[in-house]
């Protein structure tokens, strides 16, 4: 486990404090100057999830009822239900077929005149297409959420994410590049963003009993700070290890026809989170669910479009049917008629293999035959 004695003691010292909210101690606001230093950003606001962190850079930008955003369909849940709890609707475009980022091209077909900001996920530490995403941002002033919750270190063209939109969103989920438990983060350079994600972190309330706005009580704990000081210091050795790790399989997996491992642009230097490969059940003779059953240790990832899952197909995010049907929108989403070929593809094709500090040599060498064992 990489929480170790350092971790261990930092959390004694909160608690020995008797400091244990951010309302009453500094570790947070520590935490949160170190990371924004990290990223090379302006500022960086704690939160205690990656959702939370969503929930409020959407919220900061007023988008809200009639609006749309733009977001990948092959990610985990919080991407699109983030926008769902600021009662937005979520437009999915497809992804590109080698990097499995958002595809610029689809993203400029799904442009309205209602759209307000576009979601980039960088993908498992491999760095979403951010130059002609912040074109089509800027040719269509919207603005870009870059959902960096999987990708803590990576670098597109030299600048980490969470550097390159207006906002940038972490989580430190324990399987994440690095952890606080549960916990999130924001990152942003506009001083405004940063002043309304801090009011709306803690209930719109700037002093007791004041309310400048409608928020939450997403607060990250000094606990959880005192650990996050400690495994950002850890944090580029972690991805070194997870690197190297992913670089390993990869070099192995390349004499393996019918096999494919993640791509990596020419843009991107990944911070892997999970490493992604890619079967071709023509050449193995094997689909998805025969490949897994054969080789347990790879994960499903995401079994299909989050459109096509029972939220979005029957609309069933709030009972009275906003926000899709909400009168600002003015017009009816059906997400059963949506089709997007790379997406569809590629999530019957792709599946997922740890990588992280705690995988030794050996267990990545045995997946590496059982890999070539099956494929013959
Ligand atoms: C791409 C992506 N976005 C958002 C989240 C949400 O983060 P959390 O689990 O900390 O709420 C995750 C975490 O799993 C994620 O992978």
């Amino acid at each position: 486990m990489n929480l170790t004695k350092e971790e261990q003691k930092e959390v004694i010292k909160v608690m020995k404090s008797q400091m244990l909210t951010l309302l009453a101690g500094d570790v947070v606001a520590k935490f949160e100057k170190e990371f924004a230093k990290y990223i090379g950003v302006k500022h960086a606001i704690a939160v205690n999830s990656g959702t939370a962190a969503l929930h409020i850079a959407i919220a900061s930008l007023d988008i809200g009822p009639g609006d749309e955003v733009i977001v990948p369909p092959f990610t985990f849940i919080a991407t699109a239900s983030s926008v769902i709890h600021n009662n937005a609707i979520p437009i999915f475009a497809d992804i590109d077929n080698k990097s499995y980022t958002l595809d610029p091209e689809s993203v400029k077909e799904k442009i309205t005149d209602k759209t307000k900001a576009i979601m980039p996920v960088h993908l498992a530490g491999i760095t979403a297409d951010m130059g002609s995403l912040l074109d089509i941002a800027k040719d269509n002033n919207i603005y870009i959420i870059e959902d960096a919750c999987q990708s803590h270190g990576a670098k597109y063209r030299g600048k980490k994410v969470g550097s390159i939109g207006d906002l940038g969103t972490f989580s430190f989920y324990p399987s994440k590049n690095m952890t606080t438990g549960e916990g999130g983060l924001i990152t942003t350079n506009d001083d405004n963003l940063a002043e309304q994600c801090r009011l709306i972190r803690h209930h719109g309330e700037p002093s007791w009993y004041v309310y400048n706005r409608l928020g939450w009580n997403y607060r990250m704990t000094e606990i959880q700070g005192a650990i996050g000081r400690v495994q950002l210091k850890k944090l580029d050795e972690f991805v070194k290890i997870r690197n190297g790790n992913a670089n390993y399989l990869t070099e192995a997996v390349n004499e393996i026809e019918g096999i494919d491992p993640p791509f990596i642009p020419e843009y991107c230097k990944p911070a892997f989170n999970y490493w992604i490969g890619r079967i071709h059940p023509e050449i193995i003779g094997l689909n998805k669910p025969q490949f897994l059953e054969k080789f347990p240790s790879g994960k499903v990832l995401y079994p299909k479009p989050l459109y096509k899952t029972k939220l979005f197909q029957e609309k069933v995010g709030y009972p009275k049917g906003c926000p899709w049907s909400c009168p600002f929108y003015g017009k009816e989403i059906d997400y059963t008629k949506i089709k997007l070929p790379v997406v569809e593809k590629i999530s019957v094709e792709i599946f997922a293999l740890d990588i992280h500090p705690e995988i030794t040599k050996e267990n990545l060498d045995e997946n590496i035959k059982i890999l070539k064992t099956i494929t013959g």
